[in-house]
Parts: structure tokens; C-alpha cells; sequence
């Protein structure tokens, strides 16, 4: 097992695009690290140069202390579950597992008992005669998690491995391979576009957008202080809504009204004109289910759509939002890759909430939760940088969109032009 460092990882391709573009993030020894993002964010490329499959254009790939830019795959002992999992048909189970070993001309015995320790572990005792083609799905995973285990590989590195899969099983596995690291406390690279399997598994997450780093850090600090509107909008599910604000003084001016918010943040948001107020559907809450909801913190709104769960229900608001503020979301659902950013608040309610539709309904917020985003940067002004985990550079987005807008959003981080040369 060793850690994983990435120094300014640069990757230009032979057309000159930054796939990734001065990434730099620390795996520890042990750790599950997740890179998250949507499609062609630069996740696979990434993971490919820490494997050896790609070559880095600059910056230092570091693992188990050892600089290992120049060495091939094979030197670098790492195991990687492919998104299929490439079983050999005419194989049984032991003889896939057996693979690597075999390969390395391990004797007879010590592949026996790798490989019997390796299928106890994965629970498939009972299936190593069989062929991988009668296996489930969840099984051949396995069994390709078998063939990197009895490797004693530095560390494991996962591109997208559950996203053949339905979705019950999908939970399953994801549940499963948690499960598993955590037993074998072995370091963890795993590739994901989907944000429910970066906050389920990874002890941290780094979010990437257009081949760079937005941040870096625990599910947790992601979902409470999101650096900006791009982290903001990709992690939560029912996304974070985001509505057209204004400060003034203590409180911040919504299209339903206006909520007092605690000093601090008042205070770094003062005197920024118009601004986007994020806020998560679960901060939101009928407020005759709520003790004592404060008055400046209630609005009376007419509710659209009531869907009603059992343990919770989905109330949805329309609002006007005027152009610049509808401008910027629509360029951050592109940058979401299309996910639907309407202009409706979503509002999850307690399922003992009696709200109907067509109702005229009061509505509590807690502002204390309320973050303000800068539009024209997507910066989140109200961000604690103490609970934040890791932001690369100061304002990276802000760069990345400035440049991005000048260059026709080729090259994000503006920096890719000078000096990282090509080999
Ligand atoms: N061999 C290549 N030559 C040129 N450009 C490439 C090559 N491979 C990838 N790219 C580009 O690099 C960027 C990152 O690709 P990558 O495969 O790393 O994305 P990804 O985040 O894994 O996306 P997905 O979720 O779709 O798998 C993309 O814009 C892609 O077009
Ligand atoms: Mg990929």
C-alpha cells in the first residue's frame, strides 16, 4: 500500500487541449479517493497517468514516496478495475483470480492460497469452478476485484466500475466495495460521474471541472461549503437551488421575500449588487411543522406541485429570475452537463406536512444554511475556508471562467498557454 501524490499534473493531448490542467492532489496511504465530475472533466485521463497508460505532459506523479513518471505500468504495481472488467470467458473464476500470480510464475501453492484468502473475502467460495459468463453482474465484479487483490497491489484505481449495472445492484456493489476497502485498508483511486457514489464512498472527493481541480475535500465539507456554483449545483440530489439575492444589511432579498442571515455572511456579500442565493432543498421546511420558526425567516408563497413520498415531500415553487442571474445558470447547466436548473424552487418538506397544491403556504428557511454566490465568477463569497477542505489556487473558477470566456472555453485555467509544453 503506499500513497498517492499528484503534483501539477498537466495532460495536453496532441491537439493541444488540457485534458487536466495543473491538478495536484494527495492520496494517503489507505485512503478511498473519489474523482468526480461530468463527462470529459479529464477523470479517466487522470487515472490512466496514475496507472501509466498515459503520459504526463508536466508536473510529478509521486507513489509510495517514489517519483514514477517514466516507469511503465507493469513497474508500477497498481491494480485497476476497468469499467468492463476484462474477464477471460474460457477461464473459471479461480483461474481469472489466479491470473497476475500465475503470470508472475507464483507456485501452485502460493496461488492457492491467495486465491482461496481472496475469494473468502469476496464471498465467492461457491463460484470458483464457474465460468465468469454464468455470473451476475455484482459476481463478476468480484471476481475482477479478486484478480487485483491477490496482486498485494500498491493500490486499487477504479474507472466508472458499477456504471454497466442497474441500479439495485449498483447500490449493492457500491455498499459492497466500501465495505471491502475499508477491510483491506488499501489506497483507493475511484472514478465516478455519478455524485450519490462520491459521497457514499469516498473519504474525500475531488471535483473536476474541464480538466481542473475545483476542490478537494470530505463529502461533508463538499455539501455544506461548496467553493462555488459549479461544486455547489453537481453535489446534493435534489440539486441546490439557486435564486436571484440582494443584501441589505442583515438580510438578503429573495424573489419570495426577504430572510435575515447571520452577520458574517451578510457582511462579506454587503454592497456586491445582485447576487445568487444557494439553498438546498432540505433547508427549507413547512413552517407550521417547524418550533418557533422566526418570523424573518418564513415567506408566504403559492405552491405549484406537491410530491408527496411518505417520509418526505417535494414541494415545487416557480420564481422569476431576471437575465443575468438566469445567464449564469444556464451556462452552469451546461457545464452540469444538462441537468435541469429551472427556474422553480424544490423545497423538501416533512412528510407530516399537510401543504397541498395550489396552496397558499408559509414557508421557513434556515438562513443560517443560505450561501451567496458573486455571478459573475461563481465564486461563493459566503464559503468557511476552514470547513471547505482543499480550494486549489485563489479562485480558480473565477480564472477558469474569464478565460474560458476569451478563449471559447478551451483552455480553462487560462495557464495551459505558457510554459507546459508537450513532452
Ligand atoms: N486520446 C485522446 N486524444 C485527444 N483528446 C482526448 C483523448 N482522450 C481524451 N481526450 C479528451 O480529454 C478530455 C478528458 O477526457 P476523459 O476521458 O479523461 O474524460 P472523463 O472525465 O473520463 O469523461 P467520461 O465521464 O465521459 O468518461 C475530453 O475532452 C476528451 O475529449
Ligand atoms: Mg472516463
Amino acid at each position: 500500500m503506499a500513497a498517492i501524490e499528484m503534483k501539477n499534473i498537466v495532460k495536453q493531448y496532441g491537439d493541444g487541449f488540457p485534458a487536466v490542467n495543473d491538478v495536484s492532489i494527495d492520496v494517503a496511504d489507505g485512503e478511498f479517493l473519489i474523482l468526480v465530475g461530468p463527462s470529459g472533466c479529464g477523470k479517466s485521463t487522470l487515472l490512466r497517468m496514475i496507472v501509466g497508460l498515459e503520459d504526463i505532459t508536466s508536473g510529478d506523479m509521486v507513489i509510495g514516496g517514489k517519483k514514477v513518471n517514466d516507469l511503465a505500468p507493469r513497474d508500477r504495481n497498481l491494480a485497476m478495475v476497468f469499467q468492463n472488467y476484462a474477464l477471460y470467458p474460457h477461464l473459471s473464476v479461480y483461474e481469472n483470480i489466479a491470473f497476475p500470480l500465475r503470470l508472475a510464475g507464483a507456485s501452485d501453492s502460493e496461488v492457492d492460497q491467495k486465491v482461496r484468502e481472496a475469494s473468502k473475502t469476496l464471498e465467492l467460495d461457491e463460484h470458483l469452478e464457474r465460468k465468469p459468463g454464468n455470473l451476475s453482474g455484482g459476481q463478476r465484479q468480484r471476481v475482477a476485484m479478486g484478480r487485483a487483490i491477490v496482486r498485494d497491489a500498491e493500490a486499487f484505481l477504479f474507472d466508472e466500475p458499477l456504471s454497466n449495472l442497474d441500479a439495485k445492484l449498483r447500490g449493492q456493489m457500491r455498499t459492497e466495495i466500501s465495505r471491502l476497502q475499508k477491510k483491506l485498508g488499501i489506497t483507493t483511486v475511484y472514478v465516478t460521474h455519478d455524485q450519490t457514489e462520491a459521497m457514499t464512498l469516498g473519504d474525500r472527493v475531488a471535483v473536476l471541472k474541464r480538466g481542473v481541480l475545483q476542490q478537494l475535500a470530505t463529502p461533508r465539507e463538499l455539501y455544506e461549503n461548496p467553493c462555488n456554483l459549479f461544486v455547489a449545483g453537481f453535489i446534493g440530489s435534489p440539486p441546490m437551488n439557486f435564486l436571484p439575492a440582494t443584501v441589505k444589511g442583515d438580510s438578503v432579498e429573495l424573489p419570495f421575500g426577504t430572510v435575515k442571515i447571520p452577520a458574517e455572511k451578510a457582511e462579506r456579500a454587503q454592497g456586491k449588487g445582485l447576487l445568487i442565493a444557494g439553498i438546498r432543498p432540505d433547508h427549507f421546511e413547512d413552517a407550521s411543522v417547524v418550533d418557533n420558526p422566526a418570523d424573518e425567516a418564513t415567506f408566504d408563497t403559492t405552491v405549484d406541485v406537491v410530491e408527496w413520498l411518505g417520509n418526505e415531500a417535494y414541494a415545487y415553487i416557480p420564481f422569476e429570475a431576471p437575465p443575468e442571474v438566469t445567464k449564469q445558470l444556464q451556462q452552469l447547466e451546461r457545464d452540469l452537463d444538462g441537468e435541469s436548473l429551472r427556474t422553480q424552487l424544490v423545497v423538501s418538506l416533512d412528510g407530516a406536512s399537510q401543504i397541498k397544491e395550489g396552496d397558499q403556504a408559509k414557508i421557513w428557511v434556515d438562513a443560517r444554511k443560505i450561501h451567496l454566490f458573486d455571478p459573475a465568477t461563481g465564486e461563493n463569497l459566503t464559503m468557511d475556508p476552514d470547513k471547505a477542505g482543499t480550494v486549489p489556487g485563489d479562485n480558480a473558477m473565477a480564472k477558469a471562467e474569464q478565460a474560458g470566456e476569451k478563449q471559447d472555453a478551451v483552455q480553462p485555467a487560462g495557464a495551459a498557454g505558457d510554459a507546459k509544453t508537450t513532452q
